[in-house]
């Protein structure tokens, strides 16, 4: 059920819901609604903030039932952090996070109190509002899934309430509703969600946003073998559920300009088992989650048709299963590539730079300004970074800062990791051009590494989503499970390389 989200400019005190959340920055002052609400609340309330249990710190709660002293039911009181340094992301994690409380304590309804005019405040809490919201129950049977879901956010703002702010929030409902499809796609189990169904789900997507400029078009195993995607053919190869490499396309409709061409790579492994390699019985069913980076493109190109930037976008998506089989690939094996280069396979378990080759290499020949690609790639990333931390990789200074920039704005955790050349040698193989894996050491660089191979001298950078793609609690924006965690960053960087003039040749 799709949240409804209103605008208004009514009264919070005078506002009836099952709470109302109101954001309290770090030092808790008296003053405004805070004031007023603390007046009628009484006890609780000021307890709380004079035993310094609740302090205004970014993230912290206080959660109060107000007994019938307003018409509101409970009110939330949201931390925001440093008065001076509140972001647009500090409230969307505010009010993700009293949507979250909200919905897991019953509330149907919930209003969110802004009481500053500032711009984009709207636009933040409807984001925030949709990710502490979400859950995905589509396996439920109907007696399994919570019988009060929250279902209604009213904005209660101090601006002048017309057609344009009102516009501001169903697109920002509608962005943020995006960005939870890489979600939903992270948790739809893998008897569902397989090469040819993601593949099926880009196609539906393009199919809806075509007038806003969105396009896909998909390759199937014969089409794609045929084409030379001998590594995404390997990977896939094991599996009854063959691989599909799918290209979808963004190009505002209106625009007759030159625009930059960018390309965003993502890591389509739909299950992976490991393949021959196969990996321990414990914890594999989170392999579900392997297409983490596709699931953030395919999401990542749905945003992008509602935000309309200036740009040519392309999003490729190498999709397979990684399964073992008779006809399985092995290790020993040595394959030729999209590219040319060949590769030796040693672990058939580290199969998402494999598939990720062979969608670069074509990226390539799209001549673009830049690419990126992501992927829950290694499992050295999570053991370097801890699990809701991705890292990034680049071939260029000044991208790292971009990207950098971008992550401290969309508020999301992201870390620059260095390609160190010392280690590229353990990519040398005595059979063919390339081995695919170094050893255990340094091996989210030694992914890297390989991937640059693919790259040529295109601009590029590496998101490694191995530990945030997923959540084994809810956290910040993300709710359990799926996160999303990248397609916001993206996004922010795809307007910052708008803005960039000229080549960056640092
Ligand atoms: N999909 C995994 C990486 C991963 C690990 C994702 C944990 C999410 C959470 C990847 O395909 C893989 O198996 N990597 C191996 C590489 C190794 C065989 C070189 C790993 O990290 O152990
Ligand atoms: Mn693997
Ligand atoms: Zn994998």
């Amino acid at each position: 059920m799709a949240l409804k989200i209103t605008v208004s400019s009514s009264d919070p005190l005078q506002f009836s819901a099952d709470a109302l959340a109101i954001g309290v920055a770090e030092g808790v002052r008296r003053t405004g609604l805070l004031r007023d609400l603390l007046k009628l609340l009484g006890g609780t309330a000021n307890k709380a903030i004079k035993r310094g249990e609740f302090t205004g710190k970014k993230g912290q709660t206080c959660d109060i039932a107000t007994g019938g002293a307003l018409k509101a039911g409970r009110v939330i009181l949201v931390g925001l952090g440093d008065l001076d340094a509140v972001t647009l992301a500090d409230v969307r994690l505010a009010a993700a996070t009293a949507a979250r409380l909200a919905s897991s304590g019953n509330c149907t309804t919930l209003a969110v109190a802004i009481s500053e005019p500032n711009e984009g405040l709207e636009a933040a809490v409807a984001q925030g509002a949709v990710f502490g919201a979400y859950r995905f129950e589509r396996f439920k049977s109907a007696d399994q899934v919570g019988k009060f879901p929250l279902g209604k956010v009213s904005l209660l703002t101090v601006k002048k309430v017309n057609a344009d702010l009102r516009a501001v929030v169903t697109d920002a409902q509608r962005f943020a509703e995006a960005v939870c499809i890489a979600r939903d796609l992270v948790n739809t189990p893998p008897n569902e969600l397989y090469p040819e169904s993601l593949a099926n789900i880009a196609k539906e997507l393009a199919k809806e946003h075509k007038a806003a400029g969105l396009s896909c078009s998909v390759l199937g195993p014969k089409q794609l073998k045929d084409k030379g995607m001998v590594l995404l053919d390997a990977v896939g190869r094991g599996s009854e559920r063959g691989p599909r490499f799918i290209h979808m396309k963004y190009r505002p409709p209106k625009s007759n300009k030159k625009l930059k061409r960018l390309v965003f790579v993502g890591k389509g492994v739909t299950f992976d088992s490991g393949g021959l390699c196969i990996k321990p019985g414990p914890g594999m069913d989170e392999m579900k989650g392997d297409m983490g980076g596709a699931a953030n493109i395919v999401a990542l190109m749905a945003a992008v048709a509602i935000a309309q930037p200036e740009a040519e976008i392309h999003g490729l998506i190498a999709a397979a299963e990684n399964m073992p089989d008779g006809n399985a690939y092995r290790p020993g094996d040595v394959f030729g590539s999209y590219l040319g280069k060949t590769v030796e396979i040693i672990n058939t378990d580290a199969e998402g730079r494999l598939v990720l080759a062979d969608a670069l290499a074509y990226g390539l020949e799209l001549e673009p300004d830049f690419m990126l690609d992501n992927a829950t790639l290694t499992g050295a990333c999570v053991v370097a970074l801890g699990p809701t931390v991705s890292g990034y990789f680049t071939n260029r200074d000044g991208l790292a800062d971009q990207l950098a920039a971008a992550a401290k704005t969309a508020g999301e955790a992201m870390w620059r990791l260095p390609l160190v050349e010392e280690l590229r040698e353990k990519l040398k193989s005595d059979t063919a051009d390339l081995k695919h894996m170094g050893d255990r050491w340094g091996g989210a660089i030694t992914a890297g590494l390989f991937l640059r191979e693919f790259v040529g001298n295109v601009p590029w950078i590496h998101v490694d989503v191995a530990g945030p793609s997923m959540a084994d609690k809810a956290y910040g924006i993300y709710t359990k499970g799926g996160t999303g965690h990248g397609v916001l960053t993206f996004l922010e960087l795809i307007y910052l390389l708008i803005a960039a003039d000229g080549e960056d040749a640092s």
